[in-house]
């Protein structure tokens, strides 16, 4: 599983919550790959810049990253009801490959935040462009309200049925990725844009992955 915070600074609450998420994901038996987000920090998309220069290092760390896991787990900050841009940002240059990452992966997201709503509304933003590439993204997401807080001093979630019901999301989640791993279901071709008529020399079609 790839596991990163979507913050960049020192002290996230989202870092220390992606490091408890990594501990669980090993105590349920999984193989957690821990990331930060400066590890995928690109310039501002901007197509004329991948046409002269290629892909950012920090586009190339990501793709080769979620290629190599069966799922991934994001922890992210809600900035202003939304996303953080670095996140949309590094999610964008990673659509542009061919074929595209993200499509038929598995995601689980999760926020921190020291409002009341946890950054929750920040994670129903984020679905909208991961869904839209085609990744299975976990119906049960995991919030933590008053992050400040609810951390205690060992970076643990201090209440008991809070922290039950994190391991819990946890666990499901992994039981979902193995059981589709072991029992694929029918894969579908990506198309960019749906009902567009697709032409495979000038739009983002692709095949079943082989
Ligand atoms: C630009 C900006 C916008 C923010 N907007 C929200 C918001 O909409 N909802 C919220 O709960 N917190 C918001 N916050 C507060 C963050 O949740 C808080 O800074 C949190 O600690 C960020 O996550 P981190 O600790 O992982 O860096 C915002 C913070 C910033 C810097």
């Amino acid at each position: 599983m790839l596991v990163f915070s979507a913050s960049l600074r020192e002290g996230s609450l989202n870092t220390r919550l992606a490091a408890l998420a990594a501990r669980a994901i090993g105590a349920q038996g999984g193989e957690a790959d821990v990331a930060s987000m400066w590890d995928f920090d690109c310039p501002s998309y901007d197509i004329d810049v991948q046409d002269r220069d290629g892909f950012p290092p920090g586009a190339d760390n990501f793709r080769a990253r979620l290629l190599a896991c069966d799922g991934f787990v994001i922890s992210s900050p809600e900035y202003n009801a939304s996303m953080p841009g670095v996140l949309k940002n590094a999610i964008d240059w990673v659509s542009r490959y061919q074929p595209q990452p993200f499509n038929e992966r598995h995601g689980l997201l999760m926020s921190a935040s020291p409002s009341m709503s946890g950054g929750n509304r920040g994670l129903w933003a984020l679905r909208v462009p991961l869904e839209h590439l085609g990744v299975r993204l976990y119906p049960d997401m995991f919030s933590l309200a008053q992050a400040h807080l609810a951390l205690d001093g060992q970076g643990q979630i201090g209440d008991e049925r809070l922290r039950d019901r994190f391991d819990a999301n946890i666990a499901n989640f992994l039981d979902l990725v193995e059981a589709s791993k072991h029992y694929p279901c029918v894969k579908r071709h990506w198309v960019e844009y749906l009902g567009e008529h697709p032409e495979p020399s000038l739009d983002r079609v692709e095949g079943p992955p082989r």
